[in-house]
Protein backbone atom coordinates (compact mmCIF):
# COMPACT_ATOMS: atom_id res chain seq x y z
CA UNK A 1 0.00 0.00 0.00
CA UNK A 2 2.47 2.26 0.46
CA UNK A 3 4.42 3.74 -2.67
CA UNK A 4 4.68 7.25 -0.77
CA UNK A 5 6.70 7.58 2.42
CA UNK A 6 4.55 6.21 4.77
CA UNK A 7 3.72 2.81 6.82
CA UNK A 8 -0.11 3.10 4.90
CA UNK A 9 -0.60 5.54 2.05
CA UNK A 10 -4.03 4.85 0.47
CA UNK A 11 -6.28 6.67 -2.03
CA UNK A 12 -9.36 4.66 -1.67
CA UNK A 13 -11.42 2.84 0.88
CA UNK A 14 -9.13 0.83 2.93
CA UNK A 15 -9.34 -0.64 6.06
CA UNK A 16 -6.45 -1.88 8.52
CA UNK A 17 -7.07 -4.42 11.42
CA UNK A 18 -4.34 -6.04 13.86
CA UNK A 19 -1.12 -4.49 12.20
CA UNK A 20 1.63 -2.41 13.94
CA UNK A 21 2.71 0.36 12.10
CA UNK A 22 5.80 2.06 13.57
CA UNK A 23 9.16 3.23 12.04
CA UNK A 24 8.08 4.60 9.02
CA UNK A 25 8.96 8.32 7.29
CA UNK A 26 7.28 10.74 7.18
CA UNK A 27 3.84 9.38 8.46
CA UNK A 28 2.54 6.10 9.79
CA UNK A 29 -1.05 6.68 7.45
CA UNK A 30 -1.55 8.90 5.17
CA UNK A 31 -4.48 9.54 2.47
CA UNK A 32 -4.41 11.48 -0.69
CA UNK A 33 -8.04 13.14 -0.48
CA UNK A 34 -10.44 13.63 2.22
CA UNK A 35 -12.45 11.88 0.47
CA UNK A 36 -10.71 8.76 1.30
CA UNK A 37 -11.76 6.63 3.36
CA UNK A 38 -9.01 4.83 5.91
CA UNK A 39 -10.48 2.62 8.65
CA UNK A 40 -7.81 1.13 11.23
CA UNK A 41 -8.85 -0.73 14.06
CA UNK A 42 -7.07 -3.19 17.04
CA UNK A 43 -3.57 -1.68 15.64
CA UNK A 44 -0.62 -0.28 17.26
CA UNK A 45 0.40 2.99 15.62
CA UNK A 46 3.37 4.95 16.55
CA UNK A 47 1.60 8.95 17.25
CA UNK A 48 -1.07 7.20 17.49
CA UNK A 49 -4.48 7.43 15.24
CA UNK A 50 -7.93 9.56 15.81
CA UNK A 51 -10.15 9.18 12.62
CA UNK A 52 -11.98 6.31 11.82
CA UNK A 53 -11.67 3.00 13.46
CA UNK A 54 -11.40 1.45 16.99
CA UNK A 55 -9.09 -0.03 19.77
CA UNK A 56 -5.91 1.43 18.35
CA UNK A 57 -3.03 2.15 20.82
CA UNK A 58 0.66 4.01 20.92
CA UNK A 59 3.07 1.75 22.50
CA UNK A 60 6.30 0.34 21.64
CA UNK A 61 5.76 -3.07 20.83
CA UNK A 62 8.75 -4.25 22.45
CA UNK A 63 10.26 -6.47 19.27
CA UNK A 64 12.90 -9.28 20.21
CA UNK A 65 15.56 -6.96 18.53
CA UNK A 66 15.27 -4.45 15.32
CA UNK A 67 16.05 -7.15 12.66
CA UNK A 68 14.07 -10.26 15.10
CA UNK A 69 10.35 -8.69 14.74
CA UNK A 70 8.60 -11.24 16.69
CA UNK A 71 7.47 -9.07 20.10
CA UNK A 72 8.91 -9.92 23.31
CA UNK A 73 7.48 -11.67 26.45
CA UNK A 74 5.86 -8.61 28.27
CA UNK A 75 4.66 -6.54 24.49
CA UNK A 76 2.11 -4.41 25.52
CA UNK A 77 0.35 -6.10 21.51
CA UNK A 78 0.39 -9.40 22.53
CA UNK A 79 -3.72 -10.28 22.85
CA UNK A 80 -4.43 -6.66 21.88
CA UNK A 81 -5.70 -8.17 18.35
CA UNK A 82 -9.09 -9.10 17.36
CA UNK A 83 -10.62 -11.79 15.08
CA UNK A 84 -13.85 -10.14 15.34
CA UNK A 85 -12.56 -7.29 13.15
CA UNK A 86 -10.32 -8.44 10.85
CA UNK A 87 -13.05 -9.71 7.95
CA UNK A 88 -11.82 -7.21 6.00
CA UNK A 89 -13.74 -8.68 2.89
CA UNK A 90 -17.33 -8.34 4.83
CA UNK A 91 -16.89 -4.77 5.75
CA UNK A 92 -16.20 -3.59 2.25
CA UNK A 93 -19.36 -5.92 1.57
CA UNK A 94 -20.91 -3.89 4.25
CA UNK A 95 -20.03 -0.91 2.21
CA UNK A 96 -21.05 -1.76 -0.78
CA UNK A 97 -24.20 -3.27 0.05
CA UNK A 98 -25.01 0.43 2.04
CA UNK A 99 -24.05 2.23 -1.35
CA UNK A 100 -26.04 4.97 -1.35
CA UNK A 101 -28.92 4.37 -4.13
CA UNK A 102 -27.91 7.99 -6.11
CA UNK A 103 -24.76 6.95 -5.99
CA UNK A 104 -21.79 5.40 -8.66
CA UNK A 105 -19.77 2.74 -7.82
CA UNK A 106 -17.88 1.72 -10.85
CA UNK A 107 -14.43 -1.05 -10.96
CA UNK A 108 -12.31 -1.44 -13.75
CA UNK A 109 -11.18 -5.02 -14.15
CA UNK A 110 -8.45 -7.10 -16.08
CA UNK A 111 -10.30 -8.90 -18.21
CA UNK A 112 -7.16 -11.46 -18.13
CA UNK A 113 -6.90 -12.33 -14.76
CA UNK A 114 -10.44 -11.19 -13.33
CA UNK A 115 -8.35 -9.01 -10.97
CA UNK A 116 -9.59 -5.53 -9.97
CA UNK A 117 -7.20 -2.81 -10.95
CA UNK A 118 -9.52 0.65 -10.19
CA UNK A 119 -12.30 1.67 -8.80
CA UNK A 120 -14.78 5.14 -8.90
CA UNK A 121 -17.03 6.28 -6.27
CA UNK A 122 -19.34 9.06 -6.92
CA UNK A 123 -21.68 10.05 -4.02
CA UNK A 124 -24.05 13.04 -3.38
CA UNK A 125 -22.21 15.89 -2.36
CA UNK A 126 -24.96 16.09 0.91
CA UNK A 127 -28.02 14.66 1.83
CA UNK A 128 -28.94 16.28 4.88
CA UNK A 129 -30.93 18.75 2.41
CA UNK A 130 -32.40 18.72 -1.23
CA UNK A 131 -30.31 22.01 -1.92
CA UNK A 132 -27.40 20.05 -3.25
CA UNK A 133 -29.09 17.48 -4.92
CA UNK A 134 -27.90 18.49 -7.97
CA UNK A 135 -24.16 18.17 -6.90
CA UNK A 136 -22.01 14.98 -6.42
CA UNK A 137 -18.47 14.30 -4.57
CA UNK A 138 -16.32 12.12 -6.28
CA UNK A 139 -12.94 9.64 -5.75
CA UNK A 140 -10.57 7.55 -7.96
CA UNK A 141 -7.97 4.48 -7.66
CA UNK A 142 -6.33 3.03 -10.22
CA UNK A 143 -3.80 0.18 -9.25
CA UNK A 144 -0.06 1.53 -9.20
CA UNK A 145 0.63 -0.62 -11.93
CA UNK A 146 -1.64 0.02 -14.44
CA UNK A 147 -1.59 3.69 -14.42
CA UNK A 148 -1.11 6.30 -17.16
CA UNK A 149 -2.96 3.45 -19.22
CA UNK A 150 -6.66 5.53 -19.79
CA UNK A 151 -8.32 3.34 -17.01
CA UNK A 152 -8.87 6.51 -15.17
CA UNK A 153 -10.21 8.54 -17.99
CA UNK A 154 -12.51 5.49 -19.07
CA UNK A 155 -13.78 5.11 -15.35
CA UNK A 156 -14.81 8.79 -15.29
CA UNK A 157 -16.71 9.05 -19.36
CA UNK A 158 -18.77 6.42 -17.97
CA UNK A 159 -19.22 7.80 -14.51
CA UNK A 160 -20.34 10.94 -16.03
CA UNK A 161 -22.82 9.73 -18.02
CA UNK A 162 -24.38 7.60 -15.75
CA UNK A 163 -24.31 10.79 -13.24
CA UNK A 164 -26.34 12.88 -15.91
CA UNK A 165 -28.89 9.81 -15.44
CA UNK A 166 -29.29 10.36 -11.86
CA UNK A 167 -29.79 14.08 -11.73
CA UNK A 168 -26.30 15.05 -11.22
CA UNK A 169 -25.12 18.36 -12.89
CA UNK A 170 -21.85 18.49 -11.22
CA UNK A 171 -19.29 17.45 -9.31
CA UNK A 172 -17.38 19.07 -6.46
CA UNK A 173 -14.74 17.31 -4.93
CA UNK A 174 -10.94 18.07 -3.23
CA UNK A 175 -7.84 16.68 -3.98
CA UNK A 176 -4.70 16.70 -1.87
CA UNK A 177 -2.27 20.11 -2.35
CA UNK A 178 1.00 17.25 -1.93
CA UNK A 179 -1.18 15.54 -5.05
CA UNK A 180 -0.13 16.85 -8.53
CA UNK A 181 -0.87 14.23 -10.14
CA UNK A 182 -4.33 13.60 -9.28
CA UNK A 183 -5.26 17.30 -9.82
CA UNK A 184 -3.75 16.94 -13.46
CA UNK A 185 -6.03 14.12 -14.04
CA UNK A 186 -9.39 16.26 -13.06
CA UNK A 187 -8.11 19.06 -14.82
CA UNK A 188 -7.64 17.07 -17.96
CA UNK A 189 -11.54 15.72 -17.27
CA UNK A 190 -12.47 19.24 -17.42
CA UNK A 191 -12.63 20.06 -13.71
CA UNK A 192 -10.96 23.74 -13.13
CA UNK A 193 -9.56 24.90 -9.94
CA UNK A 194 -12.06 26.98 -7.32
CA UNK A 195 -9.89 27.70 -5.03
CA UNK A 196 -7.72 26.12 -1.81
CA UNK A 197 -9.02 25.19 1.90
CA UNK A 198 -6.12 25.49 3.52
CA UNK A 199 -5.25 23.07 6.51
CA UNK A 200 -8.23 21.08 5.19
CA UNK A 201 -6.71 17.49 6.37
CA UNK A 202 -5.31 16.90 9.51
CA UNK A 203 -2.58 13.75 9.41
CA UNK A 204 -1.15 12.94 13.04
CA UNK A 205 0.35 16.72 13.73
CA UNK A 206 0.53 17.31 9.82
CA UNK A 207 -1.77 19.56 7.93
CA UNK A 208 -2.68 19.74 4.31
CA UNK A 209 -4.04 22.35 2.00
CA UNK A 210 -6.79 21.13 -0.42
CA UNK A 211 -7.43 22.08 -3.72
CA UNK A 212 -10.93 22.16 -4.28
CA UNK A 213 -12.61 21.46 -8.01
CA UNK A 214 -15.62 21.22 -9.97
CA UNK A 215 -16.90 20.38 -13.33
CA UNK A 216 -20.20 20.93 -14.79
CA UNK A 217 -21.51 17.74 -16.10
C1 LIG B 1 -5.20 9.91 -10.36
C2 LIG B 1 -5.40 8.50 -10.92
C3 LIG B 1 -6.79 8.01 -10.57
C4 LIG B 1 -5.24 8.58 -12.45
O1 LIG B 1 -5.58 7.29 -12.99
P1 LIG B 1 -4.94 6.80 -14.39
O2 LIG B 1 -5.71 5.63 -14.85
O3 LIG B 1 -3.48 6.63 -14.22
O4 LIG B 1 -5.20 8.07 -15.32
P2 LIG B 1 -5.25 8.08 -16.91
O5 LIG B 1 -4.27 7.10 -17.47
O6 LIG B 1 -6.67 7.95 -17.34
O7 LIG B 1 -4.69 9.54 -17.18
C5 LIG B 1 -5.45 10.53 -17.84
C6 LIG B 1 -4.65 11.81 -17.86
O8 LIG B 1 -4.54 12.34 -16.52
C7 LIG B 1 -3.23 12.96 -16.38
N1 LIG B 1 -2.42 12.20 -15.42
C8 LIG B 1 -2.72 10.98 -14.86
N2 LIG B 1 -1.72 10.63 -14.02
C9 LIG B 1 -0.80 11.62 -14.06
C10 LIG B 1 0.45 11.83 -13.43
N3 LIG B 1 0.97 10.92 -12.59
N4 LIG B 1 1.13 12.97 -13.70
C11 LIG B 1 0.63 13.90 -14.54
N5 LIG B 1 -0.54 13.75 -15.20
C12 LIG B 1 -1.25 12.62 -14.96
C13 LIG B 1 -2.55 12.86 -17.73
O9 LIG B 1 -2.84 14.04 -18.46
C14 LIG B 1 -3.22 11.65 -18.34
O10 LIG B 1 -3.19 11.65 -19.76
P3 LIG B 1 -1.87 11.08 -20.49
O11 LIG B 1 -1.45 9.81 -19.82
O12 LIG B 1 -2.34 10.89 -21.90
O13 LIG B 1 -0.83 12.16 -20.35
C15 LIG B 1 -4.31 7.53 -10.39
O14 LIG B 1 -3.04 8.13 -10.55
C16 LIG B 1 -4.49 7.13 -8.96
O15 LIG B 1 -5.21 6.18 -8.64
N6 LIG B 1 -3.85 7.85 -8.03
C17 LIG B 1 -3.95 7.55 -6.61
C18 LIG B 1 -5.32 7.87 -6.06
C19 LIG B 1 -5.67 9.33 -6.25
O16 LIG B 1 -4.87 10.22 -6.04
N7 LIG B 1 -6.92 9.56 -6.63
C20 LIG B 1 -7.42 10.88 -6.89
C21 LIG B 1 -7.99 11.50 -5.70
S1 LIG B 1 -9.45 10.68 -5.14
Amino acid sequence: MSDQGAGVFVGGITFVRNSICRGNSPDELDILTSTTYLDISSCEIEGGWTSAGSNNFNADPDFMSPINLRLSLGSPCIDTASNGCCADEDLEREFIINFTQRGVFQIAEDSQDQKIIGFQVLEPFATYTHAFDHVAMIATFVDLDYRRRGIGMCLSEVTFEIARGKGYEKIFTFVRADNPAALQFYLDLGFRIVGTAQKQAKIGDKYIDEIVIEKFL
